[in-house]
């Protein structure tokens, strides 16, 4: 027997996590993006991560066609941004600064920090894909982190 949906939301809505925005580019090499707090380290040799993409998601077939994608950890001032790569947007990239690395991954401009993947692994749970990727490149920005908890958004005192 399943627990009831909205408590199950409640109780993991409990536990605080970052903010993450995954991107990567489409066939036709134009960037995607989704907001995540499914992120988290799985291994240290070799250096793995993972996030869990939901079944629904427009960012679930991008993410099985990518080879490569990123994970931009949200600066406390991009809350704004956190809600732009949640919502249905014609683009949600317009008006967003943001620049290629050298593989063509688009990388947020002022994220706390960014880890560049090349995809591992993936594995069906539920209505989500957890997708692994082994960290081939990272960079770390100035700031603090966007905290999420119980549905809404944090910046740890200064
Ligand atoms: C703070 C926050 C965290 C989220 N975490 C996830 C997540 O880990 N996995 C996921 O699939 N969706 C997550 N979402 C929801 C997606 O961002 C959202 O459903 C998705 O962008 C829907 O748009 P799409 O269907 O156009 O991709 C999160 C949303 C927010 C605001």
């Amino acid at each position: 027997m399943a627990i009831d949906g909205a408590v199950f939301r409640q109780l993991c809505g409990r536990f605080p996590t970052g903010v993450v925005v995954i991107t990567t580019t489409m066939n036709d090499g134009r960037p995607v993006g989704m907001t995540a707090n499914s992120f988290t380290s799985v291994s240290l040799e070799p250096p793995l991560v993972s996030v869990n993409v939901d079944h629904h998601a427009a960012m679930h077939c991008h993410m099985a066609g990518a080879q490569r994608f990123a994970i931009n950890i949200l600066e406390s001032r991009q809350e704004a941004l956190s809600r732009r790569f949640a919502e249905e947007h014609p683009d949600r990239f317009d008006g967003v600064g943001y620049r290629l690395s050298e593989g063509g991954l688009p990388l947020l401009d002022g994220a706390l920090a960014i880890l560049e993947c090349a995809r591992h692994t993936a594995f069906e749970a539920g209505d989500h894909t957890i997708v692994i990727g082994e960290v081939t490149g990272g960079q770390v920005g100035e700031g603090r982190p966007l905290l999420y908890y119980r549905g809404g958004y944090y910046d740890l005192p200064a």
